[in-house]
């Protein structure tokens, strides 16, 4: 049974509600992720494929996220009960819930790691370390137990702190002073990345296209990355989606959170390979860029411990934005669906999912070794989130709305009951009747290789 709505909290403010849900799409993803993937898959070409893959299928499915969200008023779980009585469209929300415990399990490690790494830039850790040292100091610390476990939990507890202080006195309140400032320290980043002599060669490594480079499995890339960094296809923007008061727009903040992630992305690259470049090094993927490349440059860099005491404070923010909308998934469930007050249920979320989260941290040390279908448990939670159930979330979300809710209920919610305009409706719903989901299933089947092209 889910619990009367009227009580509710909700956002308080059109600048809250952006700061809030731009807050859980700019992440990791867009910082370290998406600037690397640009630079070694076409450059201009990919951010080309990235921008109509949001465009087709990104923004439908947030804003069917959205509709879902507002019209129930309801947590994951609770909005599909509600708007399908009797019908097994819920099991969208047990996939929700699930994913939210392995996205925030294995998130939350990389977290823990920026405070290490803010530390260690705060008392000048990287000063004087040639390429191999700073290689071995991360491989050092991610090999160990103490340290990460410390920084995961550290961590865990401030995303905690803010869900249990609410909707609006935590998610939002906080949401709007870290968002600014998380734009406050990109500029300053990008500024000084620019400057360096020999920048501009990071920036045709990010922009200039190559055509070449795309294949098939550049879609899947993309879509992986579209879905992951708009946090999509698992329900958080359910949760928030109803959190937003009736009287707002939710086309224009689809539109805005879109704009806001993939304008952080693209500034991201234009902070990082310029530098990278300009201090002649190689560009590394994923965690090695942040962890290695990225405090090699800041330690042979002029103002260096500055400069990365400033980018750390950025990563752990945008991480911090990201995992408290994941674990308001869970708390949101939690409270509406077994009836337990918010700060018992955060606290069970938070100790439950970190059972799992311990795995994910001790992935890179003592168990290391412990491989399911090849991939460590921090790996096989990325993947099967990543490529799975958020894609296959979107899938459902969609096919839900187009054609189990329909046109004139759908209607309703995005006019606001008839208030305001929303002449976008008809080319809207025919992208998420038929070119939504049939190029989510495609590129999904391609993906897990049951579609071989
Ligand atoms: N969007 C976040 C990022 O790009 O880092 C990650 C994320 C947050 C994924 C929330 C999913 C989610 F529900």
């Amino acid at each position: 049974m889910s619990s009367n709505p009227t009580n509710r909290e909700s956002f308080g403010s059109k600048f809250g509600i952006i700061a809030a849900t731009a807050g859980s799409a700019v992440g990791l993803g867009n910082i370290w992720r998406y600037p690397y993937i640009t630079g070694e898959n076409g450059g201009a070409a990919f951010i080309f494929i990235y921008l109509a893959i949001v465009l087709v299928i990104g923004i439908p499915v947030m804003l069917s996220e959205f509709t879902i969200g507002r019209r129930s008023q309801l947590n994951v779980f609770g909005a599909f009960k509600k708007l399908a009585p009797g019908k097994p469209w819920y099991l969208i929300g047990v996939m929700g819930v699930a994913a939210a415990f392995m996205i925030l399990a294995f998130y939350t490690v990389v977290a823990g790691w920026t405070l290490e790494y803010l530390y260690q830039s705060a008392i000048n850790g990287f000063k004087g370390k040639s390429a191999a040292e700073l290689t071995s100091m991360f491989n050092s610390f991610t090999g160990s137990s103490f340290r990460p476990l410390l920084w995961y939990f550290i961590f865990m507890g401030f995303t905690a702190a803010i869900v249990m202080a609410g909707v609006k006195g935590g998610i939002e309140k906080s949401t709007k002073i870290m968002m600014p400032l998380l734009f406050a320290l990109l500029i300053v980043l990008i500024v000084r990345s620019l400057f360096l002599p020999g920048a501009e060669k990071g920036l045709s490594f990010l922009f200039k296209p190559d055509f070449s480079k795309i294949t098939t499995s550049t879609f899947l890339l993309a879509l992986g990355q579209a879905f992951f960094s708009l946090s999509i296809g698992m329900g958080t923007l359910i949760t928030y989606g109803s959190y937003i008061p009736k009287k707002d727009n939710l086309a224009t903040t689809a539109v805005s959170v879109v704009i806001t992630d993939t304008l952080v992305a693209v500034l991201a690259g234009m902070a990082i390979f310029p530098a990278v470049f300009a201090f002649g090094i190689e560009p590394a993927s994923g965690e090695g860029l942040a962890f290695i490349t990225i405090p090699n440059i800041f330690q042979q860099m002029t103002g260096g411990m500055f400069f990365s005491v400033a980018f750390f404070i950025l990563l752990a923010l945008a991480a911090l934005t990201s995992t408290i909308s994941v674990l308001e998934v869970i708390v949101a469930f939690f409270v509406e669906e077994l009836k337990l007050k918010r700060s018992f249920a955060t606290w069970i979320a938070t100790l439950s999912v970190s059972v799992l989260g311990v795995f994910c941290v001790l992935s890179t040390s003592s168990l290391a070794g412990f491989k399911i279908a090849g991939l460590t448990i921090f790996g096989l939670m990325e993947f099967t989130t990543a490529n799975i159930l958020l894609p296959l979330g979107g899938l459902l979300i969609v096919i839900f709305i187009a054609w189990f809710y329909g046109r004139q209920n759908t209607l309703n919610e995005l006019t606001n009951d008839g208030t305001i305009k929303a002449r976008y409706i008809p080319v809207f719903m025919f992208v998420i009747k038929f070119i939504a989901p049939l190029a989510i299933a495609f590129i999904f089947l391609k993906g897990i290789g049951i579609i071989k092209i």
